[in-house]
């Protein structure tokens, strides 16, 4: 039986000029991504592989964790989620897509208003200056190359535990949520900040936002609306009630 969506959310879906989507590790989920509670960190903790301290302590190791996930991102694909957050813009919706995600998998779906707010594991800089990885950076396996412009190492161009948001991004991001006609809170379990303001932040400027999730999270009970399910079939059934054939 196809999924009930409530009438006025599928109004506002079909009269928004701008919707602000907040993505998050479920979304991936279904692309065979882990999340990050259900299992990305493999044997290793956040601690060892994601802040300045553990890179220190080894970097060779973090960085060729991180070059074993970018690797494997050469066979993951987007899934039914990711491609109808694309068709969003094919429907003449300015749709700005705010991902917690490093994997690129809206980019490759076809999104072209993608806000990064925690990196991409596509991309490296330097661990002091911070000054942009050279061409061919990916070629180094066994230790983090040194940058080119201050002799530190290269690391990974993600935002670990400790460090802050890249600033234009978030100001981007912040922005959209305030300024779009619908807000979507997808596949996130809403417990890392700032991320997880976004929404509440949305909700403050009087913007609608709707909850897309299997499972319950510490922000349900603020939603304008809940769609519980994975983002996988939920977003597809949606645009599908939206504009019907
Ligand atoms: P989490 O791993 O914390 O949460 C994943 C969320 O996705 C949970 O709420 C799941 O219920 C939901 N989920 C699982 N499968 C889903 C599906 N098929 N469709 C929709 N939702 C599904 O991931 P995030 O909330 O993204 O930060 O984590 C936020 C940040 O914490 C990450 O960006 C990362 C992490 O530490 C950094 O590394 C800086
Ligand atoms: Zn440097």
């Amino acid at each position: 039986m196809a999924r009930a969506f409530a009438p006025e959310l599928l109004e506002r879906l079909r009269a928004a000029k701008h919707v602000a989507v907040l993505t998050g590790a479920g979304v991936s989920a279904e692309s065979g991504v882990p999340t990050f509670q259900g299992g990305f960190w493999g044997k290793y903790s956040p601690e060892e592989m994601a802040t300045a301290a553990g890179f220190r302590k080894n970097p060779s190791l973090v960085w060729n964790w991180y070059g074993e996930r970018r690797r494997e991102l050469a066979n993951v694909h987007p899934n039914p989620g990711h491609y109808a957050l694309a068709q969003l813009e094919q429907r003449g919706v300015r749709c700005t897509v705010i991902t917690q995600n490093i994997d690129g998998l809206h980019q490759k779906a076809g999104s072209t208003r993608v806000i990064e707010l925690h990196g991409s594991l596509l991309r490296a800089k330097c661990f002091s200056c911070e000054a942009a990885a050279p061409a061919g950076w990916e070629q180094a396996t066994q230790s983090p190359p040194p940058c080119a412009v201050c002799g530190s190492w290269l690391r990974p161009e993600v935002v670990w535990y400790g460090e802050n948001l890249p600033p234009k991004a978030w100001d981007e991001a912040l922005d959209a949520s305030c300024e779009c006609d619908l807000f979507f809170s997808i596949g996130t379990a809403s417990q890392v900040y700032p991320a997880a303001s976004l929404p509440q932040e949305a909700l403050r400027a009087g913007v609608p936002v709707a909850e897309i999730n299997p499972d319950y999270t510490p922000l349900t009970a603020a939603m304008t609306y809940v769609l519980r399910g994975p983002s996988g079939q939920v977003l597809p059934e949606l645009l599908a009630a939206t504009w019907p054939k």
